[in-house]
């Protein structure tokens, strides 16, 4: 049955509210929710593919939903699927084949995939109907997976989805597929930039960005247990701090070579240099629109700050260079405690416990004990207390991180 007119037209309004959105987890989410709506389907998920995995990033199920006070958001399990013929959006993953199923309790036979119940059972839904469409680029490669669950019928029995609900949910898909690709491109982009911080210091290595970020994950997330942040938005920051972690250093590529592999001990003026890092990091992340650029510039520019105010640039515009807030000889004012974002003072503790604890061309490695002494004697001084106390709580997992990133030499 071809649409009728006020359904092109209602299309068309979608398409163009969905253009207008820049953030990549809304936008996905809102296609979701949109393609949910057109079908009539109860409930779908949207997949992103990690690797040989895919991840679901959102769920939604009206029937669930209802069932809960208002303003409430249901809890999903955060789970992978291996890309494979053993299930069915694994197998459209794999394949780029679009799937069209009217009873997933009743496969035909002779399919290589079959329906695994275990989830229904978890969430007591039942799924009948379900159609998984893949999103894929121009180029044919399988950037993740939508899958809407169970049309419901005018007389809210569920019914199979139809063609024209193929080509509908395929439409809205190529919309998060733009999304996708941007958020690819700009990840490939961001890689990039840490290899080539990588060549330019050579202390700088790939294990040791690694580690910092992940060691910055993990006292995040804790911190943001500790203080109610909400899971999507932790969910969120954590990928974004990760990358910006890893690019804390990222503006020595501004630093001469002179300066920068000197192994004897700085002057005063080298060391006035090499603390222009900060700044000229924080010029590399000017788009206040994009939240990994504001990220990528606070860890930039404030992870040598202090909590005591006793760290560097102080209150300073790395782009215009301008002083923002001066003391009396017209210096910049050091940032202290809260002054201070929260990503930089994060990374700060990240950062100097993986600096001890490796060994450099002017220094042997601390022990532990007498690195970890040192971290708590900080705390206060040149440590944020809440986060000093987070980081001793994910000290087993901050040890994973580092087993798994060893240093080369
Ligand atoms: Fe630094
Ligand atoms: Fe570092």
């Amino acid at each position: 049955m071809a649409p009728e007119l006020d359904d092109v037209h209602e299309i068309i309004q979608i398409d163009s509210e969905l253009n207008k959105i820049r953030d990549y987890d809304i936008l996905l989410e809102r296609v979701l929710l949109e393609a949910r709506r057109v079908v009539h389907a109860d409930a779908g998920s949207i997949y992103v593919k990690e690797g040989d995995v895919i991840s679901i990033k959102f769920a939604h199920n009206d029937t669930k939903q209802k069932s809960l006070p208002p303003g409430e958001k249901q809890a999903y399990p955060h789970f992978s699927i291996p890309i494979n013929d053993e299930s069915i959006s694994g197998y459209v993953a794999m394949t780029g084949e679009l799937l069209n199923i009217p009873d997933v309790y009743n496969l035909p036979p002779g399919l290589p995939f079959s329906y695994n119940t275990a989830y229904d059972a978890k969430v007591n839904y039942k799924t009948t109907s379900m159609l998984t469409v893949p999103l894929k680029s121009q180029n044919n490669v399988v950037l993740g997976v939508i899958q809407i669950i169970n049309a419901m019928g005018p007389d809210g029995r569920v019914e199979a989805f139809t063609e024209q609900d193929e080509s509908l949910v395929t439409h809205f898909a190529a919309n998060a597929t733009v999304a996708l690709q941007r958020a690819y491109m700009t990840r490939a982009m961001i890689i990039r930039m840490i290899r080539m911080a990588e060549l330019r210091d050579p202390k700088e290595t790939g294990a040791h960005v690694n580690r910092v970020a992940g060691y910055a994950v993990e006292i995040y997330e804790r911190w943001a247990y500790k203080h109610g942040v909400g899971r999507d938005e932790v969910d969120k920051n954590k990928d974004l701090l990760k990358l910006a972690a890893m690019l804390h250093d990222v503006g020595k590529v501004a630093i001469s070579d002179v300066i920068l592999k000197k192994p004897a001990r700085f002057t005063p003026e080298e060391y006035a240099i090499m603390q222009t890092h900060t700044c000229s990091g924080a010029r590399l992340f000017d788009d206040p629109q994009s939240d990994f650029d504001t990220i990528a510039a606070e860890v930039a520019l404030t992870h040598h700050e202090n909590w005591d105010g006793s760290g560097y640039p102080g209150w300073v515009d790395p782009v215009s260079g301008e002083t923002l807030k001066a003391d009396a000889d017209g210096k910049p004012l050091r940032r202290r405690g809260d002054e201070i974002p929260i990503w930089g003072r994060i990374v700060a503790i990240a950062d100097v416990y993986d600096a001890l604890m490796s060994r450099r061309v002017y220094k042997e490695a601390w022990t532990e004990d007498d690195v970890l002494a040192e971290i708590r004697s900080c705390s206060g001084g040149k440590f944020d207390p809440d986060l000093v106390e987070a980081f001793f709580e994910v000290l087993p997992r901050i040890h994973d991180i580092r087993e798994r990133h060893p240093d080369e030499d």
